[in-house]
């Protein structure tokens, strides 16, 4: 449990910025390279089309986000304290994703790190962003989400390779004396119980690239997409409804779910359990499909941005991801 509301300041978005690449990938193009359909993965999942980055790494995704925010907020980069970059997409292993992104912008000033935690990424990242801001230590503090998903998709696999598309989406954190809005509350939670539903068994050090890895096909996402819809209806619904408990909230107090988009049924599932009406649920997976750190930023930016997502709502970020890792968060939105 990490209740926030005794600190002196609360960390609050002041700031926000997407990237999405150009190339559209819809339903149809699966069609003529797996045995699938346009129908099965709308009923199934709720995604149209996705975007898929050509050339490039993630760290254009993340830099592209990032100077979005930076033009938009007129935030000189040198100003930048502290840069996150949830990813499970970096670059390379070594040097971080951030370094590379705190280089492309110029942010001279900062340090950073990459955070993995798969779907629940920006969740965690933002709450480790939070606290940098609330130890008052640091006064601009960077959280992006960003994924090149298309970079570990096995496109002969019907089962995973409809459901990932490439984008990146960023916030900015600063510190408030409002305790009106802000970051209020988070409920995270991890388990390596689901390492076997969920992961990339090659490359890393349980199983060094070799020939081997390469012809046993270790290099791409692996998911038991039956088993992890189960933890994942749970995980997420548990704890979206336990987030609004402790805080008091009823359905009526709560202005927008913002949920992971994996599965539009997981959505909806988790959205009942809270007796919040579809119509407060931000959706994008049918445009993007399952960005992995980048769906819940790049919802805020674009509902945002739409004038949907306004000052004073109160907000709910729902997770669920490899590990696995899941949680919430509740914020109230603070930019006008
Ligand atoms: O973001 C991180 C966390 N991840 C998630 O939350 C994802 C959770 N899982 C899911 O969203 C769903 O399980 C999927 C969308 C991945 C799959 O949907 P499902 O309803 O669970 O389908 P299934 O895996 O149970 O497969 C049902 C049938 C199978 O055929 P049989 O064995 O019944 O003959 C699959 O082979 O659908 C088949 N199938 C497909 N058919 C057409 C699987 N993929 C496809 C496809 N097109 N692309």
């Amino acid at each position: 449990m990490q209740k926030n509301n005794e600190n002196t300041v609360n960390a609050t978005i002041t700031g926000v910025g997407m990237y999405v690449p150009e190339k559209v990938l819809d339903n149809k193009y699966f069609e003529k390279i797996v045995d699938t359909n346009d129908e099965w993965i709308m009923a199934r999942t709720g995604i149209k089309e996705r975007r898929i980055l050509e050339n490039g790494a993630t760290s254009d995704l993340a830099t592209g986000a990032l100077k979005d925010l930076l033009e938009s907020t007129k935030t000189n980069p040198e100003d930048i304290d502290l840069i996150i970059v949830s990813t499970v997409t970096p670059d390379m292993f070594f040097p971080s994703t951030a370094a590379l992104v705190a280089s492309n912008v110029g942010a001279t000033n900062a340090w950073g790190f990459d955070l993995s935690a798969a779907c629940s990424g920006f969740l965690f990242g933002l709450q480790t962003g939070a606290s940098f801001i609330e130890s008052g230590r640091y006064k601009k503090v960077i959280v992006i989400g960003a994924d090149k998903m298309s970079s570990i998709v096995d496109y002969t696999d019907r089962n995973t390779c409809i459901l990932f598309g490439d984008a990146g989406a960023a916030v900015l954190l600063e510190s408030t004396d409002d305790k009106n809005i802000g970051i209020k509350d988070s409920i995270l939670h991890i388990d390596g119980i689901g390492k076997d539903y969920l992961n990339m068994k090659g490359g890393g050090s349980l199983n060094p690239t070799t020939h081997q890895t390469i012809d046993d096909n270790l290099h791409i996402i692996y998911q038991d997409g039956k088993a992890v819809f189960k933890y994942a209806v749970k995980g997420m619904a548990d704890v979206s409804v336990e987030i609004m408990e402790k805080n008091d909230l009823k359905s009526e107090d709560v202005s927008w779910l913002v949920p992971h988009q994996a599965n539009l049924r997981i959505i909806d599932a988790t959205a009942e359990r809270m007796g919040i009406n579809k119509s407060q649920v931000t959706i994008n997976i049918d445009k993007y499909g399952n960005t992995t750190a980048a769906t819940i930023p790049l919802c805020l930016v674009e509902y945002y941005r739409d004038g949907k997502i306004k000052k004073g709502d109160n907000i709910i970020l729902s997770a669920f991801g490899a590990g696995f890792t899941w949680g919430s968060i509740f914020l109230t939105w603070g930019m006008d």
